[in-house]
């Protein structure tokens, strides 16, 4: 009974995948949760409300205007849910649920979310392809929601293609697996940088490079999910800022020296996963450069933030998480990093993997171990390295100060 005590709506789209959504329903029972159904009228063309009230013993919501929902349906759904599972989700839902449209049952109770929100994707492999729905799936995965397949294989139309809904059972083990980690770094302080610095040259031009933000910003949602306190020291990036984290925006490698040296004695964990800029400019011109000959630029080192930090730590951080992006002996080289500036784990990159993409392929290398792990998303990543983070606090000789003094922790 894994999602014993859980509380889950299901919120089915208007697809010919509405029939697995029974048997969805059926496994999330069967594994322990309570489940409420929610349905778009285009849904129930497909199945019967009848079947999930039969089920669930409790009516499917199909009509936010019905008489016998006394009160506000959406808002009690929303806030009485761990989790929100659509599917299927149709290409219409997705771009009504990113628009921010509330106008029927599923939609409501979504924008009502206090839980986690998936989405299981069925459709025509051309509607999944289409550019509007990857920037959905795009902008949906960046506020937070977790979208789950579709797979490739048989359509309803015969062809084969990617749109084929993930089978109940996956669906089950990945929101499973999502809430089983919710709270479990509940009263643990992170600090996390992220994102590139920019080293300016004159007022318009600077130095910097190509990091999104996207994988220390991913640190910071799991973090905040998972219960922690998040300070998030970030660089410039177009990103919008996790909720419930506190953000000190900075610009250059200097200004982010300045704002987690001042900080990392507050904290037990500081994750370092921001790509600083090693050298900036020895001047910064007042004016803007003109064009003439050749240009000869002098650079300066910019301080290391997380050698610094490994140095000056004393007992805090607990936990000292640092980045390397190698192009050759990846393994060796993070080991280097991990005894130079005095980390407890190295995120190890390969330079053709993760700069300013969706997924990332890592070794995780310790004092004791590297741990290859497959191609991910950055947010399965970031559970990851939150995962051995954890069990870094853990080792009786890291316990952070809060734990220690409220006794072992769970
Ligand atoms: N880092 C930092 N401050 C710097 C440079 C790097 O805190 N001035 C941190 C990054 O946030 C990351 C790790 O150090 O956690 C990355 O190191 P890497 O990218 O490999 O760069 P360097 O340590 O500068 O090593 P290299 O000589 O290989 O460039």
């Amino acid at each position: 009974m894994s999602l014993q005590g859980k509380r889950i709506v299901v919120g089915l789209g208007g697809g010919i995948a509405a029939f697995k959504a029974v048997q969805l329903v059926r496994e999330l029972m069967r594994r322990g949760a309570e489940v409420r159904v929610v349905m778009t009228e285009a849904a129930g063309r497909f199945v019967g409300p009848i079947t999930f009230a039969g089920l669930t013993g409790k009516p499917a919501v199909t009509d936010l205007w019905a008489e016998d929902y006394a009160g506000e349906v959406h808002v009690e759904l929303g806030e009485w849910a761990d989790a929100i599972v659509i599917a299927p989700a149709t290409m219409n839902l997705m771009a009504r649920a990113t628009s921010g449209q509330a106008n029927d049952a599923v939609l409501a109770t979504l924008a009502c979310a206090r839980g986690e929100v998936f989405f299981a994707p069925a459709m025509h492999h051309r509607m999944w392809s289409h550019p509007a729905t990857q920037l959905n799936v795009r902008l949906l995965t960046e506020r937070g929601a977790v979208v789950l397949g579709p797979v490739t294989g048989p359509l309803a139309n015969g062809e084969v293609g990617e749109g084929r809904m993930l089978e109940p059972d996956d669906i089950a083990d990945a929101v499973e697996s999502r809430l089983a980690h919710t709270d479990d770094l509940k009263g643990t302080r992170v600090l996390i940088t992220a994102g590139p610095t920019h080293e300016d040259l004159d007022p318009v031009r600077y130095l910097g490079n190509r990091s999104s933000g996207r994988m220390g910003y991913a640190i910071a949602a799991q973090a905040l999910r998972r219960g922690a306190e998040v300070t998030l020291v970030t660089g410039p990036v177009q990103l919008p800022a996790p909720t419930g984290a506190e953000v000190v925006s900075v610009r250059s490698a200097q200004q982010m020296h300045e704002a987690v040296m001042s900080r990392f004695d507050r904290f037990d964990v500081a994750i370092m996963a921001a790509a600083v800029a090693d050298y900036r400019p020895a001047q910064r011109a007042t004016h803007k450069i003109k064009k003439g000959g050749g240009l000869k630029l002098e650079l300066v080192r910019n301080p290391d933030i997380l050698a610094d930090l490994g140095a000056k730590r004393g007992s805090q951080p607990s936990v000292l998480v640092g980045f390397a992006l190698e192009t050759e002996n990846l393994e060796q080289a993070a080991r280097d990093k991990l005894e130079q500036k005095s980390a407890d784990l190295i995120v190890a990159n390969e330079a053709s993997s993760g700069l300013g993409q969706d997924t990332n392929r890592a070794t995780l290398v310790d004092a004791s171990s590297a741990s290859p792990l497959p191609e991910m998303s950055k947010r399965a990543l970031a559970d990851q390295i939150l995962d051995r983070v954890r069990a870094l606090l853990k080792h009786p000789s890291r316990k952070p100060r809060h734990e220690a003094e409220r006794g072992a922790p769970n």
